[in-house]
């Protein structure tokens, strides 16, 4: 460091040595897999929350659970179909999350594919340190939190990022370590993405394609999270407070579980289950806020896919905003239009710092009454269910 005359030191920034040493842990590109190798027994301060003991108070409650849909026969029977869509609807007013049982993705993969993610983490540092960047237009990356410099306080995690739809990467920009497994399960999760949209258009009483050809399941952004066993728990969090930046999320956990959804002001533990997921539409389903609590045990493995397009070029000028065919006098727009780019960025530049994504996007109305110049014209058209 430089200092002025000499005389007196020039004040420190109250950020400087907090910048510095994000800097310093950024530049090691070993993740914090590289200090929980190194042995370390206290975590470095920029991983501490200040908020977690507080956030922690409302430490996690059992007399809720998240709901569990079975999709079993979905495609075979119109009545259980009907059946499925009306849980569908529910979940998403009530909880904006929901697990999903006989999805027809096989356990068999489920656990290759985190067998896969375990293995980009642990193999040797070399190899995996050509994959660390900040460069937000690479599509295939990995690093210690998006949000690294943004957010308030570090994650106790690391992640694995590859932008598997709209244009794949060609397969050898993919690690050689779970190549075959990322693409395989990216084309199952997204076959599955495709069923979850016509069951979300038919619960918003929509036409089966309508959310498809809306373009929501153009972009599939696959992040293999590691949460490695952490020495202090209970000073920092694997995932803050935050709600996702997709349509919907489609999340496969491990055994471990430390998944925490905020439902009616508490925390509920996600019990390890196969398949998740979270979306929004004009503030009829919930777009819900979750978290990843920290542990001694680990790692923790997950893969989130999120069904949205990120910031390359071809597909970034895409205009998403509220469905104009659920509009009305009684239910105006209350979001306005964005740019995918401009969402993303936003997102980016914020970081997860416990405001949820959307807000940024209200506009303030009244039912009856639209005020702000781009909000959607107003269809008078009613929702209709689509089971009766
Ligand atoms: C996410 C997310 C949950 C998990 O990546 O946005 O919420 O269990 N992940 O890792
Ligand atoms: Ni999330």
């Amino acid at each position: 460091m430089i200092t002025g005359s000499g005389e007196t030191e020039p004040e420190l920034k109250p950020d400087y040595s907090r910048k510095s040493e994000l800097k310093a842990f950024d530049d090691s590109k070993a993740g914090v897999k590289g200090l929980v190798d190194s042995g370390i027994a206290n975590i470095p301060r920029i991983f501490i929350h200040e908020s977690t003991t507080d956030d922690k108070s409302s430490s996690s409650h059992h007399n809720f659970s998240v709901p569990i849909i079975d999709f079993e026969g979905i495609n075979e029977n119109a009545s259980l179909r009907c059946k499925i869509t009306d849980e569908v609807r529910d979940a998403c007013e009530k909880w904006g999350f929901f697990q999903v049982i006989n999805h027809g993705i096989s356990s068999s993969v489920l656990d290759d594919m985190i067998n896969g993610v375990r293995r980009f983490h642990e193999q040797d540092t070399e190899v995996k340190k050509e994959f660390y960047t900040r460069d937000e237009l690479r599509k295939v990356a990995y690093n210690t939190n998006f949000d690294f410099y943004q957010a308030p306080a570090a994650n106790w995690r690391d992640s694995f990022y590859c932008l598997m739809a709209p244009h794949p990467p060609s397969p050898d920009e993919l690690p050689a370590v779970c190549r075959d497994v990322t693409i395989d399960y990216s084309n199952k999760v997204m076959a599955l993405g495709l069923i979850i949209f016509e069951l979300l258009s038919e619960a918003l009483g929509l036409k089966s394609n309508h959310l498809k050809e809306m373009g929501c399941a153009e972009g599939l952004y696959f992040i293999g999270h590691y949460y490695p066993a952490c020495p202090q728990p209970d000073l920092t969090l694997g995932l803050s407070k935050h709600t996702d930046s997709g349509f919907i999320t489609v999340v496969v956990q491990d055994q471990l579980g430390g998944l925490q959804v905020l439902h009616e002001d508490r925390w509920i533990d996600v019990t390890p289950l196969p398949g998740a997921l979270i979306l929004i539409t004009n503030g009829k389903f919930k777009s819900v806020y979750h978290r990843v609590v920290a542990k001694n045990a680990g790692p923790r493995i997950s893969i989130a896919c999120f069904f949205r397009t990120h910031l390359q070029q071809e597909s970034s000028s895409r205009v998403c905003g509220p469905i104009k065919e659920l509009l009305s006098v009684e239910n105006p727009a209350r979001y306005r239009q964005t740019t995918v780019k401009d969402y993303v960025s936003y997102t980016y530049s914020k970081g997860l710092d416990g405001t949820p994504r959307l807000e940024h996007l209200k506009l303030c109305v009244t039912p009856g009454k639209t005020r702000g110049t781009s909000a959607p014209k107003i269809n008078h058209r009613p929702v209709t269910r689509s089971c009766t």
